[in-house]
Parts: C-alpha cells; sequence; structure tokens
C-alpha cells in the first residue's frame, strides 16, 4: 500500500530512487512521484500511472541533487490524479513529505491548522502542513511534534529544503527499513530495493523517528529519548529479486517454487525420529502439550495456505484448529485461553489486519507466533516466535511461492505437534518421505506447462466459472479462483464440491465452465458424483486429475494430470497447475499480471 524510498549520500540521488519505485511498485502503482535538492531548490516530477511513466518523464528533464524521496501510490485518501500524487509539500514551499499509511483524525488537524489552501484531497498534505507548523530550525523535532498530534498508521520521509545534509523518517503502522552504505543511507519500504547496496539494515520500530545524515544515524522514541538501534544484515541477494530472464515476476515465482520449497523444509525434516523440528516455536515440550486450539489468522492466499494446515493439524495432531480471516477476528471478541495457540501467517509479515489480529490475540493472552516470508517485518519481529518460509522475495502482486511455502511450514508444525501426541512413528516417516519427494513432483508439473497454455486458451473466453475441490483439494480451489480473478478479471468463485447442489449449481450452463480438483483421494467417488450433476448442467468440465487416472477421461472435456501425493499434501502440488492456468489466460487477455488492477501486494490499511 504506496511504496516510499529515500536516498541520502554522495551520487546522484534518482537512478536509486527510480530503481527503487520499479522494485517497490507492487506495493501500489496508480501514480507516483519524486523530489530532490539541487543547492536549496526542490525538484519534483510526478505522473500518474504507472512507474514506466514517471520514467519517461525524468528522461526529458534535468533532474540532479544527492538527496532525495520518492513515492509509488495506491490511493485511498482522494483520486488517482497528479495532485494527489506524492512527494506532498507544505504550503510554504520548504518542507516534503512521502507518506505510505492512513492519518485518520486529518479532518482534526484540518481544522487545528486553520485556513491553508490545500493542493490535493490527501490526509497526508495536512500532515506535511502539521510539521512544517511546528518547524522551528529542528526538523526532528517538528516531526515528533506533528506526530504526537497524529492518529492512525504512517511510514514517512521528510526533507526540508535548507537542510540538504538530512532526512527524517518515522514509522507507525507502516514498514521503513534504512539500508546502511559507506558515507550514504537508503530508505524503503521494504528491503528488496536496497538489496543491490547493501545488506546492512535498520529496521524502524513503530513510534521511532530517525534523523539519518549523510554519515550518521540517530534514532529517538516520541519522548524524544535516544535509542540504539541494531544494524541487522539480510542474506537475501539482489538477483533474487530480478526477473531473470521470465517474462514476468509470477511467472519466475511460480517456477522458483520447487527451489523455494527446498528451502523452506531444509534442516527441518528428521527422518530418524520422523518428525519436524521448528525450532522457533520457542515452546517448551510440556506448553506443547498443553495446546488445546490452534488459530490460523492470515488473509486472502495465506488464509487458503492456513486451511492446508487446519485440516493437517486436526488430522494428524487431534488439535482442534480454525482459520480466521484477520479482519474478522479482530472485532468480533475471540474466544482465546492461555492454551490457545495463534499462528499469524502472512508473506510480507506487513498486512494490517492480520498485524492488529495478532495484538489483540496477545492482549488476550494466547501464544503468539509467526509464520511469514520477510524477514524482518513488523510480524516477525512482534511474534514471540515462529518460522520464515524462506521464499525469497515475492514481487509479484499474486502470490505464488509464498503460498506453497506456508502451506509446508504448517504441514511441518502439524506433523510436529502430530509426533509429540499420538502420530505413530510409521505416519510420521510416511510424511516426511512423502515431503521430500514434492519438489521433483512440482518440477514435473512445471514441465507440462505448454499442455497447460494450450488448455488455458481453451478457457479465456469464459465470463465465469467455479472451482471445485474437497478436502484436502477445497483450499486449491478457493487458492485457483483467488488467483485466476485477481490476475485475469474473470469472474470465479470456489466452492466444496458437496455444496453445489445446495444453491451455487443454478448458475451452470454450457457458458459456465467448472474447476475440479479431483485427485484420487479418499474423496474422489464423492467428487465423481458432484461433477456429474455439473455435467448434467452441460457445463464444460476441466479436471485436475492424478496421473494414470484415465477413466476421468469419460467426465472430463479437459484433464491436467499431476503427480500422486498423500492426501495431506496433496495442496503443495494441485495449486501449481491453476497458478499456470491464471497466468496463460491472464497473459491470453493482455492481462498486467505483476501488476493487476486495484490491487497492491502489501495491504498495510485496515
Ligand atoms: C493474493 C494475495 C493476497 C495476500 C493477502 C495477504 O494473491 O497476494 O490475497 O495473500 O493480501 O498478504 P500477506 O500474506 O502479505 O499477509
Amino acid at each position: 500500500m504506496c511504496g516510499i524510498i529515500g536516498y541520502i549520500g554522495n551520487k546522484q540521488a534518482t537512478p536509486f530512487l527510480l530503481q527503487g519505485l520499479r522494485r517497490l511498485e507492487y506495493r501500489g502503482y496508480d501514480s507516483a512521484g519524486m523530489v530532490v535538492i539541487d543547492n536549496t531548490n526542490f525538484n519534483c516530477i510526478k505522473s500518474v500511472g504507472k512507474i514506466d511513466k514517471l520514467a519517461e518523464k525524468l528522461k526529458q528533464t534535468k533532474f540532479t541533487g544527492n538527496i532525495g524521496i520518492a513515492h509509488t501510490r495506491w490511493a485511498t485518501h482522494g483520486g488517482v490524479t497528479i495532485e494527489n500524487a506524492h512527494p506532498h509539500f507544505s504550503a510554504d514551499g520548504s518542507i516534503v513529505l512521502v507518506h505510505n499509511g492512513i492519518i485518520e483524525n486529518y479532518r482534526e488537524l484540518k481544522d487545528f491548522l486553520g485556513n491553508i489552501e490545500y493542493k490535493s484531497e490527501t490526509d497526508s498534505e495536512i500532515l506535511v502542513n502539521l510539521i512544517a507548523h511546528f518547524y522551528k530550525g529542528d526538523l526532528r523535532i517538528a516531526v515528533e511534534s506533528a506526530l504526537l498530534k497524529v492518529r492512525g498508521t504512517y511510514g514517512i520521509v521528510v526533507m526540508h529544503k535548507d537542510k540538504t545534509d538530512c532526512l527524517v523518517a518515522a514509522r507507525m503502522g507502516s514498514p521503513l527499513v534504512i539500508g546502511v552504505g559507506e558515507g550514504e543511507y537508503y530508505l524503503a519500504s521494504d528491503a528488496t530495493p536496497l538489496l543491490a547496496h547493501t545488506n546492512k539494515v535498520v529496521f524502524l520500530e513503530d513510534g521511532e523517528i530517525a534523523e539519518v545524515c549523510r554519515n550518521s544515524i540517530q534514532t529517538y522514541n516520541l519522548k524524544d529519548e535516544q535509542i540504539v538501534k541494531c544494524v541487522e544484515q539480510i542474506d537475501w541477494n539482489d538477483e533474487q529479486a530480478e526477473k531473470q530472464g521470465y517474462e514476468n515476476f509470477m511467472l519466475k515465482e511460480i517456477y522458483d517454487q520447487p527451489t523455494v520449497y527446498k528451502d523452506a523444509i531444509r534442516g527441518r525434516i528428521n527422518l530418524d525420529e520422523a518428525t519436524a523440528h521448528l525450532g522457533g516455536l520457542n515452546m517448551t515440550p510440556e506448553q506443547m502439550k498443553k495446546v488445546d486450539r490452534i488459530i490460523l489468522i492470515a488473509c486472502g492466499t495465506a488464509s487458503y495456505a492456513a486451511m492446508v494446515g487446519k485440516y493437517a493439524f486436526e488430522r494428524l495432531a487431534g488439535i482442534p484448529t480454525e482459520v480466521d480471516v484477520a479482519s474478522e477476528f479482530r472485532y468480533r471478541d475471540p474466544i482465546i485461553t492461555e492454551n490457545t495457540l495463534v499462528f499469524g501467517v502472512s508473506q510480507s509479515g506487513e498486512t494490517a489486519d492480520t498485524i492488529a489480529a495478532l495484538r489483540e490475540a496477545k492482549r488476550k493472552g494466547a501464544y503468539v507466533r509467526g509464520i511469514v516470508n520477510v524477514v524482518g517485518s513488523t510480524i516477525a519481529r512482534e511474534t514471540d516466535g515462529g518460522t520464515y518460509i524462506h521464499a525469497g522475495p515475492e514481487l509479484a502482486v499474486a502470490s505464488t511461492k509464498a503460498y506453497t511455502n506456508m502451506s509446508a511450514i504448517l504441514l511441518l508444525y502439524a506433523l510436529q505437534f502430530g509426533r509429540s501426541r499420538r502420530l505413530s512413528i510409521a505416519t510420521g516417516e510416511r510424511i516426511c518421505k512423502a515431503l521430500l519427494e514434492i519438489p521433483e513432483k512440482m518440477q514435473s508439473i512445471l514441465d507440462n506447462a505448454d499442455a497447460i497454455k494450450e488448455i488455458a486458451l481453451k478457457y479465456k473466453d469464459y465470463k465465469n466459472c467455479f472451482f471445485l475441490g474437497r478436502g484436502s483439494n477445497y483450499p486449491v480451489a478457493r487458492e485457483g479462483s483467488l488467483k485466476l480473478k485477481e490476475i485475469s478479471y474473470i469472474h470465479s468463485e470456489s466452492y466444496p464440491g458437496g455444496e453445489m447442489k445446495h444453491g451455487p449449481i443454478a448458475l451452470l450452463s454450457d457458458d459456465f465452465p467448472v474447476i475440479a480438483i479431483m485427485t484420487k483421494n479418499q474423496l474422489y467417488d464423492k467428487m465423481w458424483n458432484n461433477i456429474q450433476e455439473v455435467k448434467a448442467r452441460n457445463s464444460k468440465v476441466l479436471i485436475i486429475a492424478t496421473i494414470g487416472d484415465e477413466k476421468v477421461k469419460d467426465l472430463a472435456d479437459d484433464v491436467i494430470y499431476v503427480p500422486d501425493t498423500m492426501e495431506l499434501l496433496e495442496p503443495l502440488l494441485n495449486t501449481l497447475p491453476l497458478q499456470l492456468l491464471a497466468y496463460y489466460i491472464a497473459v491470453a487477455l493482455g492481462r498486467d499480471v505483476d501488476r493487476p488492477r486495484n490491487l497492491a501486494k502489501s495491504v498495510t490499511v485496515e
């Protein structure tokens, strides 16, 4: 939800700011802007649309300076216009800011500031004027005074035209990372833009303000007390954040899956004891034994990975497990006891709804742990333990490899809990072996991409479709449906196969196809009956089936075959053809698959 970026050092700021905006474009892409200070003048450039538009404008102008800030926007307050694009200036033109987040009490602040002629409809412009109101020669103090009056969320970077040797950054609820270089600092909403320049970073925490000068950085809290921050090392590299010859990030990330899945399980499976070991859980064996309920909190794709975890926790460990969509959990006074274990599942680790729900669970006394991809993200830091999923940078807006790795980590947790309870060594061993066989099987699905592409072309012109699955394949249906709708804009819904007859079947006709995930498991015969009901309504049927299942051709118009695995592990394989199907349909329809309309990758507003 908006990306912010900043630079101070001895080099020209523009190349880093522009490259950084491209890296952050997944966070929002309706407009963009940049300001650099040249002597004591602000140079400002803005454009509506994607970063390429800004890049075009930059080519036509001289834009020099070695201190600057930039922003890529996902509109919240105010429409998509040049005026609403960041950076925003104070009315007297002396201070400029980029802001990610929402100022909730902006009306109150506007009244407080009185008669100011605003150029935009944004809450951010009110904030920069508030900072100007408090400015008495020290920018950090002015920012601090302003923020004491603010309610809401912000990641901000601020510059004053007379202070050409420092930037001020602050955060509350919206992430901000400072990269430490040699005599230079890089600021960004996440670490990916920094990777080409440094792997040393300082993560700002909520309520912290940093004064970033050319040769030093000092951090304070909102009480004006100085704080000592650690410089941390991140192990992602720049290459991981490149397309590496793929047409776009989504395709690259789909193909990353066999490799990053191995990264997720590496060192975490103990074949001798037929179990998994995830050290980050930070619970004693006694505490683990007492857990009588698990709640998995997540949004979107992460919540479908959580469903994979639910089935596994219940089946393997016998622990009642719920999946709660974060935005619902928080406001319904959830029941939590001291033996409730809550996992927050999130790729970005910055999803506002998930963070808020986890805080609520913590307040109510649950064990709260994170299953997160982005190292050092808010959820990773605020939870009392958990596990990184090691998917590497995921830059396409539609999540693919993170889903797979979240599912994998949840399966490992279920195995670990299961083995510490009732699960036999024989079953544990079977699961470990099956988990280890997954990468090769994933690769065989990816190697079949051309056949999937051909099928995609047959389905691309439908306006609606259903995804159906039962048991372990129900989360697969949900995820397949979400992928298709978000990148192709085709209307699609997902249901458990058995639910069709309770209403949705009324929609079926010959121009309403059904995609059924129907691999050989205990619910195969039930799904068979459900799909026969579909066929009777003349719908076209595409079936994801197990290799060797020839009989399924009697039922299907088209079949995509996947390798066999244990039922609980099926989502690790069966989701991949659906990712490819959505991808090829979207490409055939000419969509921008990496940056679908109306979406942003990291949803840092409620
Ligand atoms: C869909 C998608 C979203 C995210 C959701 C949660 O492809 O990417 O549904 O899964 O916004 O994001 P994280 O996992 O960052 O908490």
